[in-house]
């Protein structure tokens, strides 16, 4: 009897193993894989009160002045980038001489990848999103506090990742900068497959780090485990990418089941409470074009005036 109970045990967890978490494009009658309403069954953090991605809701933002530029070390250094197909997405792994500090983060943290997030033809594809309105792409930078050896050890740390993300639109010229890292995608089709990007360095990709506006958030993971230890910046001006090579983007990879890897973009999650901040003083916001805002910010601003003067 108890061994029929254990073997019956194994085959329940062979089970629970078998069927792979997937994202909402993949899940189909044929294959049954966990989509990301019932990540939280098997995975517990998913269904926390700090998950990511978030919609942005602009007029709810707070300035926060202790959220100055970012320091990006490293990001003019050349070297050689490896790719890989993870079947969910592909990592170009980064090394440890890129660098982040300022940014309001409470101090240094080391790069490990970077990944992106698209969608299909109808151009929605950003995690993230600003009022309501998703990007067709999404870029992460994720970095872990200098302090630990490996994304593992970050996780068991609320602020142990320090995760920036910028947007891209859809531009009337190519980025010309992003066609290595396009190509290079192009060579890791499959699950498992690698690649090199010889010579590389992020400047090519990432815009310089003073002057750039962010929002920031506490959040989590993206993809299951879901864990809540990810400090979030997302840049408020997006990169451009020409509709074509968004496309050749779209048609490279494959997930492991060999479908096209479209759609690879979580469901925003609820706020619970959160609040977002952002680097722009909030008499920036003038520029709304709403009479009784423009009133109030004018006002504002002058008894601000006359406090400093
Ligand atoms: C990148 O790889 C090429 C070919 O393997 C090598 O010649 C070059 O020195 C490497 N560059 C760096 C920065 O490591
Ligand atoms: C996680 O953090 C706790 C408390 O800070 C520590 O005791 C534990 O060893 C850490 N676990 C890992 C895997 O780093
Ligand atoms: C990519 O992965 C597929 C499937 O595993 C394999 O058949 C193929 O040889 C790999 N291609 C390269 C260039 O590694
Ligand atoms: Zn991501």
């Amino acid at each position: 009897m108890a061994s029929i109970l254990s073997l019956l045990s194994v085959l329940f967890a062979i089970k629970l193993c078998s069927g792979e978490w997937c994202y909402q494009s993949q899940f189909s009658c044929q294959d049954t894989c966990k989509g990301p309403s019932d990540w939280k069954q098997y995975f517990p953090n998913c269904g926390g009160e700090r998950q990511s991605p978030i919609n942005i809701v602009t007029s709810k933002v707070k300035h926060d002045s202790k959220l100055t530029s970012f320091i990006f070390e490293g990001h003019e250094n050349i070297f050689n980038m490896s790719v890989e197909n993870h079947g969910q997405s592909a990592h170009f792994t980064l090394p440890q001489s890129v660098r982040l500090r300022g940014g309001g983060l409470s101090g240094i943290y080391k790069a490990i990848q970077f990944h992106l997030h698209w969608g299909e033809d109808d151009g929605q594809g950003s995690e993230h999103s600003v009022d309501g309105e998703r990007y067709p792409m999404e870029l992460h930078i994720v970095h872990i506090k200098e302090k630990y050896d490996n994304l593992k050890e970050a996780l068991n740390d609320s602020t142990g990742v320090a995760a920036l993300a910028f947007f891209f639109e859809v531009s009337s010229e190519q980025n010309k900068k992003l066609d290595r890292v396009i190509e290079a995608l192009g060579k890791v089709r499959h699950k498992g497959n690698s690649s090199e990007i010889e010579d590389f360095r992020l400047t090519d990709i990432v815009p310089q780090a003073d002057k750039l506006s962010y929002y920031r958030y506490s959040g989590s993971l993206t993809t299951p485990g879901c864990d809540q230890a990810v400090v979030w910046t997302v840049f408020q001006k997006a990169l451009p990418i020409s509709k074509t090579q968004l496309t050749s983007v779209y048609k490279q990879l494959l997930f492991a089941t060999e479908k096209p890897m479209t759609g690879i973009f979580r469901p925003v999650q609820n706020l619970n409470g959160r609040v977002v901040y952002t680097s722009v003083p909030s008499h920036s916001l003038c520029v709304l074009p709403n009479l009784i805002t423009l009133f109030l910010c004018l006002f504002c601003v002058f008894g601000q005036q006359r406090c400093f003067h």
